[in-house]
This record gives structure tokens, sequence and C-alpha cells, in this order.
């Protein structure tokens, strides 16, 4: 079983968003008992809450469901999961700070921009801007990029 984790700073909005997609496009292929899928968050303000309402809105127009809570990242997670995939350069600095890395810490982007899918790096933090929507595209293009990525390298 390979383990892939989202991470983002509050685990309310991008995290779970890929979560939810990502989970999505494992079923549509077929792969959702090959790879287990899970997300934490940089900080804990939020710990036990649902996601954010408009990742919740956005994810319930494309049906797909969502019931994780927050939590905060743990020094197991770099244990259990292989892919930890940080939605911008601050996640992914703060995940190095963890000096953990025998698994992948790379950003979540990475796949679709190497395939020159997105010139993007980094996903926007709808949190603080309200565009739910334009982020569910991105995401949904870094998820189909990154299962591609996942199932070269481990065969899939
Ligand atoms: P997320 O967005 O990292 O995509 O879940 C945020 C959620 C909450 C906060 C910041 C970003 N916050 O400062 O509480």
């Amino acid at each position: 079983m390979v383990g892939v984790l989202f991470v983002c700073l509050g685990n309310i909005c991008r995290s779970p968003m890929a979560e939810g997609v990502f989970r999505q496009t494992l079923r549509e292929h077929g792969l959702q008992d090959r790879i287990q899928v899970d997300s934490a968050g940089i900080g804990n303000w939020h710990l036990g809450k649902p996601a954010h309402k408009g990742t919740l809105k956005v994810l319930k127009e494309h049906n797909i469901p969502h019931h994780g809570r927050s939590r905060q990242i743990s020094t197991q997670d770099f244990e259990h999961f292989h892919y930890l995939l940080a939605m911008d350069k601050q996640n992914h600095a703060d995940l190095k700070q963890f000096n953990i890395s025998p698994h992948k810490v790379q950003l979540f982007l990475d796949a679709a921009y190497k395939r020159g899918l997105t010139p993007l790096q980094e996903v926007p933090d709808p949190y603080y801007d309200g565009r739910f929507d334009a982020v569910f595209d991105l995401i949904k293009l870094g998820c189909m990029a990154l299962l591609d990525e996942i199932r070269e390298e481990q065969q899939l």
C-alpha cells in the first residue's frame, strides 16, 4: 500500500480538497485499494474541525464526498506515508524542518509543473481570497499529474 499525505497550513482548505479529489481520482482508476490518502496541517488552530465551508461546497458541487477533520502533522506521518505533498513553499520548508527524509517530500504541484500542465508551483490559499473554484481546478490537474507520477514510480 502506497501512502499519500497532503499538507497545508490549516488542514481546512487546500489539503482536504486535494484529499477528496485524489481519492475520487483513485476510485476512477480502480486504485483505491492500492493507495492510501490522508491530509494534515502544519498548524493546529483548527484541530478537530471539519473542512472550510468553501472547500465542502466545491467538493459537493463535484459530487466528491469528504468527512475528514483537521489534524496536525506528526513525526509518525513521516514513517507511515511515502509521499508528503506540500501545497506551498512555506509548507514545504516547514516539512523539511522535521529533518526526517527517508520519504518523498515535495510540492504537490511539482508533477503537474514538470509536465508543463501549469506555470504555478504553489496552490494559492483560498482562505484569504475565497477563490475555491479556481483552486479546485488547479488541484484537479495536480492530482491527475500526481497519479501519473506515482503510477510510474510504483509500477501501479
Ligand atoms: P489551508 O488554509 O492551509 O489551505 O487550510 C488556511 C486555513 C486557516 C488558516 C490559514 C490558512 N488560518 O490562519 O487559520
